[in-house]
């Protein structure tokens, strides 16, 4: 396996490859991001993985600092994992006209996301979704894969990754891994590291509560929003802040009709000073 840090570097070692999959990450890598690298050397003879904590993507109050970057333990379940490539390139190299230090972007250049990108995930982070658009649009210009793989895990950025390729013709298909999770039913999480042992078990009440709604959903009831209402509180009351609970139209993120029968419950809310995501897609019949 190679560590690449350059993308002169990446793109001489990629010259004569014709089968490449990517999967793009920031590191601090669980048994989440090795099942996406897993299911890249499934579709492609070369895998790159990118590990690169995007500074474009974090708020002026959120952990950019202190997001964990563990390099070398990545590198070596990589490794094991089977990748071929891991690209770990640093800001200057992946925004030269970005000042790191003062966190002045310059002449930096910035993919606006569509509108949907300012819901849900994006109405609490002004920004995020450019950002995500702006460093995966690079590492597509840079590795050139046949073949990304996103995790469902982050719904809303898979959805938004997706649009990104179609509206800008990029020939590239978009593989979705399922979310992995751990026996509580927590979703993994780069965060989750944040968490103390309390916390941690307190945690799993998220996706309890998810699934409180689709079983709902299931037996019958369209009440979305008193549903929406009602899981809120139920985390709240449990030492939770919610920042959105929301059913949604799997197929176009909209708030859920009645007649939609592809659906998405996906949710936000903070445990301390930490903040998840979860979501379960899910067919009404
Ligand atoms: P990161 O949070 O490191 O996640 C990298 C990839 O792993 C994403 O596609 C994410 O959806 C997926 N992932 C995270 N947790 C998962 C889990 N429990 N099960 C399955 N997949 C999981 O998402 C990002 O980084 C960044 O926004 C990025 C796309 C790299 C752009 O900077």
């Amino acid at each position: 396996m190679q560590i690449i840090h350059t993308v002169a570097e990446l793109r001489n070692a990629l010259k004569s490859q014709t089968s490449v999959a990517l999967v793009p990450t920031m590191g601090n890598l669980h048994a989440g991001h090795i099942h996406l690298a897993t299911l890249a050397k499934q579709q492609a003879q070369c895998v790159v993985v990118s590990i690169f904590v995007n500074p474009l993507q974090f708020g002026a109050n959120e952990d950019l600092a202190s997001y964990p970057r563990t390099l070398d333990a990545d590198c070596e379940k990589l490794k094991a994992a089977g990748v071929d490539i891991v690209f770990a390139p640093n800001v200057q190299e992946m925004y030269p006209n970005f000042n790191a230090a003062t966190n002045d972007l310059g002449q930096t250049m910035i993919i606006s996301a569509p509108p949907i990108a300012k819901e849900l995930c994006g109405a609490s982070r002004p920004g995020h979704f450019d950002g995500v658009a702006t460093v995966v649009m690079k590492l597509f210009n840079i590795v050139m894969p046949q073949v990304a793989v996103f995790g469902k895990k982050d719904f809303q950025q898979l959805f938004i990754i997706r649009e990104l390729v179609r509206q800008f013709n990029l020939p590239i298909a978009i593989i979705a891994g399922d979310t992995i999770r751990e026996a509580s039913g927590l979703a993994m999480s780069s965060r989750n590291g944040y968490l103390s042992q309390e916390q941690k078990t307190n945690a799993a009440t998220l996706n309890t509560c998810l699934k409180q709604i689709v079983d709902s959903i299931y037996q019958g009831n369209t009440d979305f929003i008193g549903l929406e209402q009602a899981a809120a509180q139920n985390l709240n009351s449990n030492g939770w802040l919610t920042d959105y609970i929301s059913i949604r139209s799997a197929r176009t993120l909209s708030p859920a009709s009645k007649e939609d029968t592809a659906l998405v419950v996906l949710a936000a809310a903070k445990i301390g000073n930490t903040r998840l995501i979860d979501n379960i897609e899910f067919t009404r019949i």
